[in-house]
């Protein structure tokens, strides 16, 4: 599905240019439920904004459904990323003067769908991640944990063909943490392929393939 070859990605801070990511390879299937690990500051988050088309790398190759990802332009990208890609970012970005129900639709407001459409999918992913009586309030009034559902509904409401989550349970107790993962394995049992990036082997444990990155490098996966 997604192919990652030879990836390399380094970030230039003043006059120093520091190597992030040295030769990542990596193939994503259809299915997989997948969770990279490594320390603060081993590059995880820069590999899954590459996954997700979000910043550019230096060389390399990324390959999805046979097509090259490489050679399209900045627009293709950002349709690309429209079309197939979900994404929860560590900071979240909620619209925070809007309320649950906009910020989820979002997304499908790119999309040419009637306005019934729209308003039942929304309503079937309020209802799936338990924010029905939320839609109305507006992001600024959630505590962190529902800020998280609400940007993992943005993230799924298109149905996306992947879904990636960048450290989903950073600030969350253990009862939440347990109910945002309960919701990624529901997702996956429902075919969402699922790639989180994450410290946590809380985390990890539920997933069937674990990386871990270090010094630049991915290991071979760990397959459960
Ligand atoms: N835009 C940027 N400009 C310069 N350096 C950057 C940039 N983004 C990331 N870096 C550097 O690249 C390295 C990897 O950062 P990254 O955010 O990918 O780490 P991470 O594994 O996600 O860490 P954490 O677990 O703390 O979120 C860090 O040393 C960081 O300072
Ligand atoms: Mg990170």
């Amino acid at each position: 599905m997604l192919k990652l070859q030879h990836i390399q990605k380094s970030f230039i801070n003043g006059r120093t240019k520091r190597a992030v990511l040295n030769d990542i390879n990596m193939e994503i299937s259809k299915g997989d439920y997948i969770a990279i690990m490594g320390r603060s500051g081993s590059g995880k988050s820069t590999l899954l904004n590459i996954l997700g088309t979000l910043i550019p790398y230096d060389k390399g190759t990324m390959i999805y459904n046979n097509q090259k990802v490489t050679q399209l332009s900045f627009d293709q990208r950002s349709e690309f990323r429209k079309r197939h890609i979900g994404f929860v970012t560590q900071q979240f970005h909620l619209l925070h003067d809007r309320n649950v129900y906009e910020n989820i639709k979002l997304p499908l407001n790119f999309m040419k769908l009637e306005k019934d459409k729209i308003k039942k999918e929304v309503n079937k992913v309020l209802e799936m991640l338990d924010l029905e009586s939320f839609q109305k309030v507006s992001i600024s009034k959630l505590s962190g944990g529902e800020q998280q559902r609400v940007a993992i509904g943005r993230a799924i409401v298109k149905k996306p063909d992947i879904l990636l989550v960048d450290e989903p349970t950073g600030s969350l107790d253990e009862e939440s943490e347990k109910s945002i993962l309960d919701i990624f394995d529901m997702l996956h049992s429902q075919g969402t392929t699922i790639v989180i990036v994450t410290h946590n082997t809380a985390v990890s444990e539920r997933c069937d393939k674990n990386y871990f990155l270090k010094g630049g490098k991915l290991s071979a996966p760990i397959i459960y």
